[in-house]
C-alpha cells in the first residue's frame, strides 16, 4: 500500500536512505518535504514548492526492483498533487535510474558539471499541462 511515512516506518526507511547518506530525520522539520512509502519496499522523498515538485530520492529495496514499485510511487505523487512540473538531479553514471525516469516521461534538460563532487549531474524534468 502507498501512503505517507509514519514513525513505525523510520527504521527500515533509513536502511534504504543510507545508500544516499541521508535519513528521514533530515526532512522531518522541513514544511516543504514529503515522504511516501510503498509497503516496506520503496520510498520517495520530495519537496513541493507551490506548484512544482523536486524529487530528492526514490529508492526501491533491491530485492523488489523491476516490479513497477518505483513507477507506482511516482504515479502516486503525480496523482495527488496539482503541479506543473517535476524535476530531479541524477548522477550521470546512474544509467538504470536515468532509464527509469525516461520510461516515466522525464527528459534530460541539462548537465550540471561536477554536481556530485567529481561527477556530473543530469537535470531531468517532466512537465504537465494539468490534464495529465
Ligand atoms: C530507480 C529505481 C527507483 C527504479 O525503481 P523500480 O521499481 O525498479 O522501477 P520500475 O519497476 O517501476 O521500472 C519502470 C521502468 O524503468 C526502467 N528501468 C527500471 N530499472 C531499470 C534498469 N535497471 N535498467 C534499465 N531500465 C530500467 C524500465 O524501462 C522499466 O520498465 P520495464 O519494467 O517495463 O522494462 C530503482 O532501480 C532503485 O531504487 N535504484 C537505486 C536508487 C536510485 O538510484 N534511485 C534514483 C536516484 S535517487
Amino acid at each position: 500500500m502507498i501512503r505517507e511515512i509514519t514513525s513505525s516506518d523510520i527504521a527500515w526507511a533509513n536502511e534504504l536512505l543510507r545508500e544516499f547518506n541521508c535519513c528521514v530525520e533530515d526532512y522531518k522539520d522541513n514544511p516543504f518535504s514529503h515522504i511516501i512509502i510503498y509497503d516496506n519496499k520503496g520510498i520517495v522523498v520530495y519537496s513541493k514548492i507551490y506548484n512544482r515538485i523536486e524529487i530528492e530520492y526514490i529508492i526501491v529495496n533491491n530485492k523488489y526492483r523491476n516490479n513497477g514499485i518505483g513507477t507506482k510511487l511516482l504515479k502516486y505523487i503525480i496523482d495527488n498533487n496539482d503541479i506543473t512540473n517535476i524535476t530531479l538531479e541524477v548522477r550521470e553514471s546512474n544509467n538504470s535510474a536515468i532509464k527509469f525516469y525516461q520510461h516515466n516521461g522525464f527528459k534530460k534538460v541539462a548537465i550540471r558539471e561536477k554536481y556530485y563532487n567529481n561527477e556530473n549531474g543530469v537535470l531531468m524534468i517532466r512537465e504537465f499541462d494539468n490534464n495529465d
